[in-house]
């Protein structure tokens, strides 16, 4: 358990030893890449790895080391040779990168792999976190990564919601992540973090009783570990439309209508509505602009009709089901978001007028 006491830095030293401890004894540590982690063999195990589990890589890995063991070999290859050899793993644009970044290699860095970020970067295929990882797995330097496992981890641990995807939380995750690096053991750090997100801070359910981070998850605090990492925002909602009509009196009383006890705005007076494919036969209303009233699961579109009534019939009222409702003088009832806002607008001056 961290001591309330921390400092911030005591705390960030805390969580990388935590790390590494639980690395030592419960990591991986006979992975193919892991043996003689070269910035070649880390480069090119952390692009198979991008889309792929560890147990389908292996045997890829280990045949490409045999038949491409160095840049230079694979700088030469044919592309039809690397794609021979990447073919079941799929996403076969990580192989064309590859081979491509090792040809600018050989040409522009004389065959040796850069050994800093911007110019790891500048490279097909390669991006921060890539970079990042052949920094501190090849090299063990301080350099950060942030894959899908380490973001779910960072997510829970410190509570950052949101989606990973979205620029703001991404950067959230990137200065966590920046801010936790340790000085040393920065592979054993990096490799920690990769096997806590695949093994024990996984999707669903996670091993929070085996995790060396769980006295310090804010998400565990909370007792919501599986809302973090945030989802990918859902897709449009559907659209539904409804025609809605303003009877306004001589006096500017207009006609509500009490609805069903149950379903949307139950019990709430709204205006009388219509499907548009039943608003045929309407003579010269007036038309407002139409209105978007958004629910959780759909959104509403409104058209509005308007029209002038020369005397409102008091008698209608009686049912409980209509109501004339003065604007002025409003009767204390309670009305559908959008009517409200809707009869507040025609209350403005200047929207008085009827058609
Ligand atoms: N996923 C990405 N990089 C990895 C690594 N070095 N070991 C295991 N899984 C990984």
């Amino acid at each position: 358990m961290p001591p309330a006491t921390d400092s911030p830095a005591a705390a960030i030293r805390g969580f990388a030893a935590a790390v590494i401890d639980w690395h030592k004894s419960n990591g991986r540590h006979d992975l193919p890449w892991q043996q003689h982690p070269s910035p070649y063999r880390v480069w090119v195990s952390e692009i198979m790895l991008q889309q792929t589990r560890v147990t389908t890589v292996i045997p890829y890995f280990l045949r490409f080391m045999e038949r491409f063991p160095d840049v230079a070999t694979l700088a030469a290859a044919d592309i039809d040779q690397v794609l021979h050899l990447w073919t079941g793993l799929g996403y076969y644009a990580r192989a064309r990168n590859l081979h491509k970044a090792a040809q600018c290699i050989v040409e522009h860095h004389q065959g040796r792999i850069p050994d800093n970020l911007e110019a790891l970067q500048q490279l097909s295929g390669i991006g921060r976190s890539t970079a990042g990882a052949i920094l501190a797995l090849a090299h063990g330097r301080p350099a950060a990564i942030l894959d899908g496992n380490v973001k779910r981890v960072l997510a829970r641990c410190f509570a950052i919601a949101g989606f990973p995807g979205h620029g703001k939380t991404a950067a959230a995750l990137w200065a966590k992540a920046e801010s936790l690096v340790p000085r040393r053991e920065v592979a054993a750090y990096t490799q920690g973090m990769m096997d806590l997100g695949a093994t024990v801070c996984t999707r669903k359910p996670p091993a929070c009783g085996q995790c060396p981070l769980s006295p310090r998850c804010l998400a565990r605090k909370q007792g919501q570990v599986e809302r973090y990492p945030g989802r990918k925002p859902g897709r449009a909602l559907p659209v539904r439309r409804v025609v809605m009509h303003i009877l306004q009196d001589e006096s500017g009383r207009v006609l509500l209508e009490k609805r069903p006890p149950t379903g949307v705005w139950g019990s709430l007076y709204s205006l009388p509505e219509a499907l548009p494919e039943f608003c045929t036969a309407i003579e010269a209303p007036g038309k407002l602009p139409p209105i978007r009233h958004s629910f959780t699961h759909f959104h509403l579109d409104i058209s509005l009709l308007r029209y002038g009534v020369r005397r409102g019939h008091d008698a209608v009222a009686d049912s409980g089901r209509w109501l004339w409702y003065s604007i002025a003088a409003p009767a204390e009832v309670g009305l559908a978001a959008p009517v409200s806002k809707l009869l507040a607008s025609l209350a403005k001056p200047g929207n008085q007028e009827r058609s």
